[in-house]
C-alpha cells in the first residue's frame, strides 16, 4: 500500500444524510473512496446504500472493503429500552439478548459495527448521556458491559448476524464537571482506576473489537491525544488489539482545548497517543503526509494503525466477499421478526421501575369499568422512543406501541377509555386542564403519563434543571383534587426530580424510554400481567443541588446522622443528604422476606473462598421476581473505603409463598481496592456483609475478618 492509501484507512465519514455533529460538505467522497482515501463510512443504513458505496470502494487499486459504522444504541428497527432503562433490569440474559437482536437486524441491513456499547459510569443525571449508560455503578457496569459486548459480537467475529462492538467514551466522559456535555473532567488517578475503567476493562476482557475515545479532556490532556490512556493502558497493559476510533471530529477539537496549534499538531498528538481512525475531522487525511515527511511520524505508527483496521475488516470477511453483509432477502427477514418484536416487550416489561403503590392500587383490575389516561405522553410515538433511535430507510420511523394502543391492547372493549392531553411536554400552557379534570371525574381510575420529551435527554441535551418539565405536576395536582386515584407514569431519560409527584401520588412507573413495545409492557405492568422487578442503577436525588450523588460515597469524619447540629455532620442546612430512591431501590407487587444469613466462617484467608447463603421467601399473593443485593464494606483501609460496595447480586423468581436459598462466594478479588501506589490489594482487617433489597434497604447484616 502507498503511504496515502494507509492513511485512507484511518479516515472516517459520515455519509450525507444524518449526523451527530457538524457534517463537513465533501462532494469528493466517491472520488475519494475510489481512490482508497477512505476506510470507514458512519451513518450509512440500508443494503442498498452500503453496497453502492462498496461498489465504488471495489473500483479502488487495492479493492480494501469499506466498514460501515452505526450508532446501534438500543436496538435497530426494534426498538429496545434506552440503555440506562434496561439496566433496571439487571438481567444480563435480557441485556444480551437485546444486543444480539439489534446486531441481527443492524448487520441485515449492511451494518458492521456499532458504536456501542457507552460503558461510562455517570453519577450526574443533569448529563443528558447518563440515557445511554448502565448509571452509577462500576461492578453492574462491568456485567454489563461484557454482556452488551458479547451480545452485538456473538461468538466471534465473522458472523454475519453479529457486528463489531465498540466500548465508549474512553475516558471519563461521564464525570463532565456540572454535568456539561463535552465538559472537562478532572479526576483523581485512584478514581479513574477504581470507578471510571473496570467496565471498559471488562469490554475488553470480552473481546471488544473496537474503542472510541472522548471529547474531554481529563486532568487536562484530551482523551483523543491521551497517550497514557490509550497507548500505556489499553494497548499497553491491557493488550488490546482491535482499533481506536476518535470521536466525531475530536481529533481537531484538540485545538479548540488548547492543547496543540493546529490540524497539524492534533494529528500528530492522536496517532501519537494511539487514536487510529479520524471520524470525521480530517486531520489525519489533511497532515499524516506531510508529519511522515517531516519525519515527526515513524510509517510504524501509520502501519499499525491500519493493521489493526485491517484486521477486523479480515475477521468480518470482508476481504473473501465485501458484500457478505448486503443480502436484501436477510434484511427483509431481519427487519420483520416477530420474535424481536416478543423480546423487545420482555426487555421492556423488565426495564419498568415500580416507585410507589399505596394500598396495592396496582395493579389494577381487569375488570375496572372507566379508566382516564391523561397526558401529553399518552399517544406519543416518536417523543417515547427515545434519544438515538435509528431512522432505517423504508421503515416508518414512529413505529412503536404507543401507550394508548396498548392499554387498549390489553382491555379490549371491556372498560371505557377516555383520553385528554391536559397539557404540553414543556410550556405553563393550562387550558387542557379542564378537560382532563373533566374525564378524571367520570372515571374508576387515572393514568396519568407524563416526563420528558425524546430530546430533552441525550446527547447534548444536558440540563441544569432537571424537574418534570412544563406544568405536568400542576395537572397532577388538579387530577388528585378530585379524589380518583391517580397512577402516574414518568417517562424519561434521566433520573428525574418530581416531589410532588412522589409524596402525593398514590402510585408511580418510573418507565423511561422502553422502545417498540412500550405500550404493551406498561400495560402488561398496570394490569398484573408482569408484576415489576427493575432495580435503580442510579441515585435519583431530591434535588439538583444534591448532585453529584451515589450511594457507594465515604463516609467522612461527620457522617450522616439524626442531629440538627449542622457542625456534627456532612450535611445541607436546607436539604437532605439522602436520595429520593436509592441505587438498587424498586418495588414488586408481592413482599420478599430476607432470613437465614449464613457465612462459612468469621475469617477468612486471601485463598479462601468465603461460601455465603440467605433464603428469600415471596411473603406476598404475586408470583414475582426479586434482585438480592450483597455490599461489602472494608471497614479500615489504607486508603478509606466506601460505605458500601455493591460485590455480587443475584436475580431470582419466586411463587407466591415460595422460599428458595441462594448462595454468593465472597473471594479476595472482592475484598480488593488499589491502594496509594495504585497497586490492587486487600488489606487484612474486619469487614462488613449487608444483603438487602436496595443499597438504603439492607435486610441482614454479617461481619467477617480477612486475616494474612
Ligand atoms: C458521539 C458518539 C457517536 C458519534 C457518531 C458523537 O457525537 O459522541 O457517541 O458514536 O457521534 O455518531
Amino acid at each position: 500500500m502507498t503511504l496515502e492509501e494507509k492513511i485512507g484507512q484511518l479516515n472516517q465519514y459520515s455519509d450525507d444524510w444524518s449526523a451527530t455533529g457538524p457534517v463537513t460538505v465533501d462532494n469528493a467522497k466517491a472520488t475519494q473512496i475510489k481512490n482508497g482515501q477512505v476506510g470507514s463510512l458512519l451513518n450509512c443504513i440500508g443494503v442498498e446504500r452500503t453496497a453502492s458505496w462498496q461498489k465504488i470502494a471495489m473500483q479502488s487499486r487495492m479493492k480494501i472493503p469499506l466498514l460501515f459504522g452505526q450508532d446501534v444504541i438500543h436496538g435497530f428497527k426494534t426498538t429496545f429500552p434506552i440503555p440506562l432503562a434496561e439496566a433496571c433490569s439487571w438481567d444480563l440474559e435480557a441485556i444480551k439478548l437485546s444486543a444480539q437482536v439489534a446486531a441481527n437486524e443492524a448487520s441485515a441491513s449492511g451494518i458492521h459495527w456499532t458504536f456501542a456499547p457507552m460503558v461510562d459510569i455517570a453519577r450526574d443525571p443533569r448529563w443528558g448521556r447518563v440515557m445511554e449508560g448502565a448509571g452509577e455503578d462500576t461492578y453492574l457496569g462491568s456485567l454489563i458491559a461484557k454482556a452488551k459486548v458479547e451480545g452485538f459480537q456473538g461468538e466471534k467475529l465473522g458472523s454475519t448476524n453479529s457486528v463489531m462492538a465498540c466500548a465508549k467514551h474512553f475516558a471519563a466522559y461521564g464525570a463532565a464537571i456540572g454535568g456539561r456535555d463535552y465538559n472537562s473532567v478532572d479526576m483523581s488517578e485512584r478514581m479513574l482506576w477504581e470507578t471510571y475503567l473496570p467496565p471498559f476493562k471488562a469490554a475488553v476482557d470480552a473481546g471488544v473489537a473496537t474503542f472510541m475515545n472522548s471529547f474531554n479532556d481529563i486532568n487536562g490532556v484530551p482523551a483523543t491525544g491521551n497517550k497514557y490512556l490509550q497507548r500505556e493502558i489499553l494497548k499497553g497493559k491491557w493488550g488490546f488489539t482491535g482499533f481506536v476510533v476518535s470521536d466525531w471530529g475530536s481529533i481537531g477539537e484538540m485545538i479548540n482545548h488548547g492543547n496543540v496549534k493546529d490540524g497539524y499538531e492534533a494529528a500528530l498528538s492522536a496517532i501519537t497517543a494511539g487514536s487510529d481512525m479520524d471520524m470525521e475531522s480530517r486531520c489525519y487525511k489533511n497532515n499524516l503526509a506531510k508529519l511522515v515527511a517531516d519525519n515527526k511520524v515513524q510509517v510504524a505508527l501509520i502501519d499499525d494503525a491500519v493493521m489493526r483496521i485491517l484486521l477486523k475488516k479480515f475477521e468480518l470477511g470482508l476481504f473473501d466477499d465485501p458484500y457478505r453483509f448486503c443480502n436484501p432477502d436477510r434484511q427483509q427477514k431481519a427487519l420483520n421478526n416477530p420474535e424481536h418484536t416478543k423480546i423487545a416487550r420482555e426487555v421492556a416489561s423488565k426495564s419498568i421501575v415500580l416507585l410507589k403503590n399505596e394500598n396495592h392500587l396496582l395493579p389494577l383490575s381487569k375488570t375496572t369499568k372507566t379508566i382516564a389516561f391523561i397526558g401529553p405522553l399518552v399517544k406519543a410515538v416518536k417523543q417515547n422512543k427515545g434519544f438515538w433511535d435509528v431512522e432505517v430507510p423504508g421503515v416508518d420511523s414512529n413505529f412503536i406501541v404507543s401507550q394508548w394502543e396498548g392499554i387498549e391492547n390489553k382491555i379490549g372493549s371491556t372498560a371505557k377509555l377516555l383520553y385528554a392531553k391536559g397539557c404540553e411536554i414543556e410550556g405553563s400552557n393550562r387550558a387542557g386542564f379542564a378537560e382532563a379534570v373533566n374525564i378524571a371525574k367520570q372515571a374508576d381510575v387515572v393514568i396519568l403519563s407524563i416526563g420528558e420529551r425524546r430530546d430533552l435527554s441525550g446527547e447534548a441535551k444536558s440540563r441544569s434543571n432537571i424537574n418534570i418539565p412544563g406544568v405536568q405536576e400542576d395537572l397532577l395536582k388538579e387530577l388528585l383534587a378530585t379524589g380518583k386515584p391517580v397512577v402516574v407514569l414518568i417517562n424519561a431519560g434521566r433520573p428525574l426530580v418530581f416531589n410532588y409527584t412522589a409524596d402525593n401520588a398514590p402510585a408511580i412507573l418510573y418507565t423511561w424510554w422502553l422502545g417498540s413495545e412500550a405500550g404493551n409492557a406498561i400495560a402488561n405492568v398496570l394490569f398484573g400481567d408482569y408484576n415489576p422487578s427493575a432495580k435503580l442503577p442510579i441515585t435519583f436525588p431530591r434535588s439538583v443541588g444534591q448532585i453529584p450523588m451515589y450511594y457507594n460515597h465515604f463516609n467522612t469524619g461527620r457522617p450522616a446522622k439524626n442531629d440538627d447540629n449542622h457542625f456534627n455532620k456532612s450535611s445541607y442546612i436546607d436539604e437532605s443528604i439522602f436520595p429520593k430512591y436509592a441505587f438498587g431501590y424498586g418495588l414488586s407487587y408481592t413482599t420478599f422476606a430476607y432470613s437465614d444469613l449464613k457465612i462459612g466462617s468469621t475469617k477468612m484467608s486471601k485463598k479462601d473462598q468465603l461460601q455465603v447463603s440467605v433464603t428469600i421467601s415471596n411473603t406476598g399473593k404475586y408470583d414475582g421476581e426479586e434482585i438480592v443485593q450483597l455490599y461489602l464494606r472494608d471497614k479500615v483501609g489504607s486508603i478509606i473505603r466506601p460505605v458500601k460496595e455493591l460485590k455480587d447480586f443475584k436475580k431470582i423468581h419466586l411463587k407466591a409463598g415460595e422460599s428458595k436459598m441462594i448462595s454468593f462466594v465472597i473471594n479476595v478479588e472482592k475484598l480488593s481496592f488499589y491502594n496509594q501506589n495504585l497497586e490492587w490489594v486487600a488489606e487484612p482487617g474486619e469487614f462488613e456483609l449487608m444483603i438487602g433489597a436496595s443499597s438504603e434497604d439492607i435486610r441482614l447484616k454479617a461481619g467477617f475478618e480477612l486475616v494474612d
